[in-house]
């Protein structure tokens, strides 16, 4: 993937300035290491990348991951949404928006998606949403879009355009046959290793033509964000941290120099560049994942390892800047790290248990045969 990607020299737009603050984390984490993509270990507090065109400052807020279950299962992850919505409502000054990134619930039960609707009636700002996995297999997706609406969207905000995607309705039918009930589905699909439903997530061939049509208004310079639940680049296939038409994605987006795909579903701090596209992943409210063992591209620098004994620990938010200097800044909204969300040594880190990460040229293939196709 990073050769085919990388071939060109091709980067996130040329214009960036990196930042002194990012470049010294960038410098030093990048020496005696042989990048395989255009991956870099630096991850400040505040990730400072510069935007053209950005012309008017705003901000934006992304909440995901809440994995809500019914208040008399459990009132854990239902306090740790309530309290990311209500910081999110009271930033001063106000967000443009709220991005709800998906998993809202956790086993898709509309007691789980009717809670989380109203936990959001505290955000009064304007709220737009995409589903993830654990919304959607219950019903295929009904009463998601009854309380939320369809996926895709997109909105200009502000000299920026804005598309929302859904990624993971188009699983592999492998329900039908076995005559699985609607909760047996929506239980293979709440397991992140489970390898019943294979490599569900995708952006689709009619999402495809609908992202070329939508960017096919926009100048080429000009940024342009895309909201998944799932990140747009093979990351760690088994847990579906990927997109499998990931090739697909980029080739549409190949002649727009400034994209950046921001993403949950990954419940850990992450950023990658790939291609001309830049990725962050964003934290959850409900519980931090593991870092892939394997994969490509490298990871970057890793986030502390959260304490099991503390719940609000390697959990949060975001907060995301585009600011009058035509940057983006992305915040981590920690709750119980916000000023040392780095691991300073790999001991301290999810990094540290596989002796960092065993880099594979394509991981996919080995797990799903069928992808072979595309070496
Ligand atoms: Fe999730
Ligand atoms: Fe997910």
């Amino acid at each position: 993937m990073a050769r085919t990607l990388t071939a060109s020299g091709a980067r996130p737009d040329p214009s960036l300035q990196i930042t002194r603050r990012t470049f010294l984390h960038k410098s030093l984490l990048t020496a005696g290491v042989t990048a395989s993509a255009a991956t870099y270990g630096w991850f400040p507090l505040i990730n400072t990348i510069d935007l053209a065109w950005g012309q008017t400052a705003f901000t934006f807020a992304w909440v995901s991951d809440t994995h809500l279950y019914p208040k008399n299962v459990n009132t854990r992850f239902v306090d740790k949404a309530t309290r990311a919505f209500k910081e999110v409502q009271a930033m001063n000054p106000p967000a443009d928006f709220l991005i709800f990134g998906g998993d809202l619930a956790q086993l898709g039960d509309p007691v789980e998606l009717d809670l989380g609707a109203d936990l959001l009636k505290e955000v009064k700002i304007r709220k737009v949403f995409i589903p993830g996995e654990h919304d959607w297999y219950l019903d295929m997706g009904r009463k998601w879009e009854a309380l939320f609406g369809k996926s895709p969207w997109t909105f200009d905000h502000k000299s920026v355009r804005f598309a929302g995607l859904d990624t993971v309705s188009r699983g592999p039918d492998y329900w039908t046959a076995k005559k699985m009930t609607p909760k047996e589905r929506m239980g293979h699909m709440a397991t992140l290793d489970g390898s019943v439903a294979g490599a569900w997530a995708g952006v689709g061939r009619d999402q495809l033509q609908w992202l070329q049509q939508t960017l096919s208004s926009w100048p080429k310079d000009r940024p342009v964000v895309i909201f998944t639940h799932n990140p747009l680049y093979e990351y760690y296939p088994p847990w579906n941290f990927w997109v499998r038409d990931w090739r697909e994605v980029q080739e549409i987006l190949k002649p727009y120099s400034n994209v950046t795909n921001i993403h949950g579903h990954t419940h850990q701090v992450l950023y990658n560049e790939v291609g001309k596209m830049r990725s962050i992943g964003m934290l959850a409210t409900s519980w931090p994942w593991p870092y892939g063992p394997e994969g490509v591209p490298a990871l970057t620098r890793c986030m502390l390892r959260a304490d099991p004994g503390d719940h609000f620990d390697g959990v949060g938010w975001a907060q995301l800047t585009m600011s009058a200097a035509n940057k983006i800044e992305n915040e981590y909204m920690m709750w119980r790290k916000k000023d040392h969300i780095l691991a300073e040594a790999q001991l301290d880190s999810g990094c540290g248990d596989n002796g960092n990460q065993i880099l594979s040229p394509r991981l996919a293939d080995r797990e799903w045969p069928y992808y072979g196709a595309y070496k």
